[in-house]
């Protein structure tokens, strides 16, 4: 049995489709998490599929995923763009590391424009709501070792 994909979600990310949804869409997280189900099925994987609004437990699950994962997919959310912890949590991984977003953080405020896990992530792909994270799981099944 092949190992998961690990598709993690940051803060407020618990709050999907009723948090600001002209930004975020109204698909709520287990929308998403039925598709990224269905996308990893494709490829023959299975995901472990976690939200949570606390910094030392997303650390906690990136280490589990070190060596439980064959990836990591990750909307850090707010902690992509402060979190030097958990930065250092995904430099320890040697499994590949997909980066999610929703919206398009570039095209919004200044601060938004960069994020620590793109240190680290092979890509990115943000903009596209929900479709963003069944993308993020189908480039990180192709990255995954066999
Ligand atoms: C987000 C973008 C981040 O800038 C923001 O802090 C979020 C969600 C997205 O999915 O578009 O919480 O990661």
């Amino acid at each position: 049995m092949s190992k998961p994909i690990y598709v993690l979600s940051g803060p407020n990310l618990n709050l999907l489709g009723v948090r600001e949804p002209e930004i975020y869409g109204r698909q709520t997280l287990d929308d998403v998490r039925v598709l990224c189900e269905a996308r990893a099925a494709a490829f023959g994987r299975q995901v472990v599929f976690r939200q949570s609004n606390h910094e030392g437990q997303l650390i906690d699950w990136v280490q589990e995923a070190r060596t439980e994962g064959a990836a990591v997919v990750i909307n850090p959310a707010g902690y992509g763009h402060t979190s030097v912890a958990l930065l250092d949590a995904l430099k320890t991984l040697s499994i590949p590391v997909v980066e999610c977003h929703l919206s398009n953080p570039a095209a919004r405020e200044d601060f938004r424009r960069s994020t620590y896990v793109s240190l680290v992530a092979a890509g990115m792909v943000s903009g596209f709501g929900g479709a963003s994270y069944e993308l993020a799981v189908e480039a990180a099944c192709g990255l995954a070792a066999a």
